[in-house]
């Protein structure tokens, strides 16, 4: 999967007339590619519209600048039975499971509504749906329940059954893990892992904890108000990151160490307003490093190798 320029401005209609008085500026010129059965963490703080990429991504909204490429493939404008096929083969699961789960339908109408939306299956529907059921970690027991009699790690087990159901090649997951207690969130990881090494699928793993996308992602997207900030290795984003926002983000995470003490880093201002057009760095307002330049000039993307890419002056 590779994005271009990828940008997403959603049009603020105000008056009778309904006229477009302003944009949400959520998405501005993202760039990344991510490998084939690789996983990629896109992480940032609430509203720097990792979400809105993953709907790019899926082709549940369109973008405003920007391309998407899959296996080599323009997917950008796709229509009709090409983007059916392509939703197939990419697919997302949503930031709360009981939200996408239907409380009125059972795990296997649920499956079964997939299977017959796509008309992918041939063979039999109740099959196919305990198999679905086996590959993440459930059985045949719970055909028949309904969301309310399920855990919340169970619900998104099915979420993830559903999602696999059109054996897709690309998985969004967008905060799989945030709604569930600790061991659970652990328990989901480690399914997909396992998942992942099995089937070889592709993961853009949306999350706010870095803890999570340190446990399963190759590599590492970090966006503050819709730009691409830094993305580099895991390992190497962990030992050095480099952008300031980045650095106050792992500042957050708690040592195991209780010798070691690292300094917390707490913002000074307001999380940035996402109405307001960007000018020069979008950090500018809450970095420590602030210059006169950060003001005037879009910082430059700088390559310090091996795919680390910081955008910042000091760098630069
Ligand atoms: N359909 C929409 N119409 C207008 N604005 C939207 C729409 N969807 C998202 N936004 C706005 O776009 C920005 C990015 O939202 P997005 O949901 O992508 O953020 P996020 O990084 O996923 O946040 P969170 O961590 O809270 O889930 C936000 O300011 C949001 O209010
Ligand atoms: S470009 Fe300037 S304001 Fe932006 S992160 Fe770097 S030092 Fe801070
Ligand atoms: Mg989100």
């Amino acid at each position: 999967m590779e994005v271009q320029n990828l940008t997403k401005h959603f049009p603020i209609l105000g008056g009778i007339l309904q006229r477009t008085v302003g944009y949400v500026y959520a998405v501005n010129g993202v760039n990344f590619s991510i490998n084939k059965g690789e996983t990629c963490g896109l992480v940032g703080e609430s509203g720097s519209g990792k979400t809105t990429v993953g709907k790019l991504i899926v082709k549940l909204l369109e973008p405003t600048k920007g391309k998407i490429f899959f296996e080599k493939n323009d997917v950008t404008n796709l229509k009709g039975s090409d983007l059916k096929l392509y939703r197939r083969s990419v697919q997302m699961v949503f930031q709360d499971p009981y939200a996408s789960l239907n409380p009125r339908m059972t795990v296997k109408d649920m499956l079964v509504e997939v299977m017959r939306s796509h008309k992918i299956y041939e063979g039999s529907e109740y099959e196919y749906a305990i198999k679905l059921l086996e590959r993440v970690g459930m059985s045949e027991e719970h055909l028949y329940r309904y969301p309310h009699e399920l855990s919340g790690g169970q619900r998104q087990r099915v979420v993830i059954a559903r999602a696999l159901c059109l054996d897709p090649k690309f998985i969004v997951l967008d905060e799989p893990t945030a709604s569930l207690d600790v061991s659970v969130q652990a328990q989901i990881l480690d399914l997909l892992k396992e998942l992942q090494e099995k089937y070889n699928y592709s993961y853009l793993l949306i999350t706010h904890n870095l803890a999570v996308v340190k446990y399963i992602s190759k590599k590492i997207i970090v966006m503050y108000r819709g730009i691409v900030v830094e993305k580099a290795e895991t390992n190497d984003l962990f030992k050095e990151p480099q952008h300031p926002y980045t650095i106050s983000l792992l500042s957050a995470i708690p040592v195991p160490d209780p010798t070691l003490v690292r300094k917390k880093i707490i913002l000074k201002g307001e999380p940035p307003d996402p109405i307001e057009p960007i000018k020069a760095c979008p950090f500018q307002d809450r970095c420590p490093y602030v210059m006169a330049i950060c003001k005037e000039k879009s910082p430059p993307e700088i390559d310090l190798g091996k795919g680390h890419i910081v955008k910042c002056w000091l760098k630069a």
